[in-house]
């Protein structure tokens, strides 16, 4: 019997203005939540975050950076520390999300040294993994995962950090933004082999603790399906967390 909390996690990218942002966020600050049962995060960009620190205040809302540097400071024009994220009011920080890895060249190995900074500055990292389509047709999802899993988190295999601060987000890229959701199925299947690899690699109890959401695609319509499965634990919503409405209802997902 699993005993993780559900995350739904709101996944902005780069949209909505600044008065919609207000907006979104006010209608879903408005809405009860059983934070027992599911705690709810916006991730929204940079320029969005002072905006949700104060708009949340006082709420249970979590929120998170859409990617940082690794370093404390410096020249590194464009980026933004862990630190600054901290003090923007983040507890989490999504890393290597897929658009990052494809359209920003961001290796595995780059991945892991921020999921390291995010580590040091306690930050809980939402770590993305997942397979593009041609590796999914060609039979390697797993050999994918795995390489990815252990790249991206050399950092807590080698040199003993602490699990509790990290949660992974499974995201077919083929399932991302296209409408076309892994089945309840296939998102276990994967969701399960990451479990296991937690367990060997991490340990027996990281495998209990550590959350696995599923990204691509959830929808009010798909949600409550993928959420029934042993292994998943919660959602990385981008599309549908830019609705009110629709973001809502996923995260009352239970009750429907
Ligand atoms: P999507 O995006 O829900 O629009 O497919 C998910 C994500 O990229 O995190």
């Amino acid at each position: 019997m699993k005993n993780r909390k559900f995350l739904m996690a709101a996944n902005w990218k780069m949209n909505l203005s600044l008065d919609d942002a207000r907006e979104l966020l006010i209608a879903v600050k408005r809405t009860e939540t059983n934070f027992n049962k599911v705690d709810v995060l916006i991730a929204p960009p940079f320029t969005a975050l002072s905006l949700a620190y104060e708009l949340l205040a006082e709420t249970d809302i979590l929120i998170a950076g859409q990617n940082m540097h690794w370093e404390e400071g410096g020249a590194f024009t464009g980026e933004i520390s862990p630190l600054m994220l901290k003090e923007a009011g983040c507890t989490h920080v999504i890393l290597g999300h897929s658009e990052r890895r494809s359209l920003f060249y961001e290796s595995s190995a780059i991945v892991n040294k921020k999921f390291g900074a995010a580590i040091n500055a306690e930050l809980t990292p939402i770590v993305c993994i997942g397979e593009n389509l041609d590796e999914r047709e060609e039979g390697k999802t797993f050999d994918i995962i795995k390489t990815q899993l252990n790249k991206s988190l050399d950092t807590i295999c080698n040199q003993g950090k602490s699990h509790k601060k990290l949660i992974l987000a499974y995201e077919p890229v083929w399932a991302i933004g296209t409408g076309k959701t892994a089945t309840p199925a296939q998102a276990q299947e994967v969701h399960s082999f990451i479990r296991n690899w937690i367990m060997e690699n991490i340990g027996n109890d990281a495998g209990q603790d550590i959350q696995i959401l599923y990204g691509g695609s959830v929808k009010p319509d798909n949600v409550k399906e993928l959420m029934t499965q042993p292994d998943i634990d919660g959602a990385l919503i981008g599309g549908a967390s830019l609705n009110a409405d629709a973001f809502i209802s996923i995260v009352h997902f239970y009750e429907n």
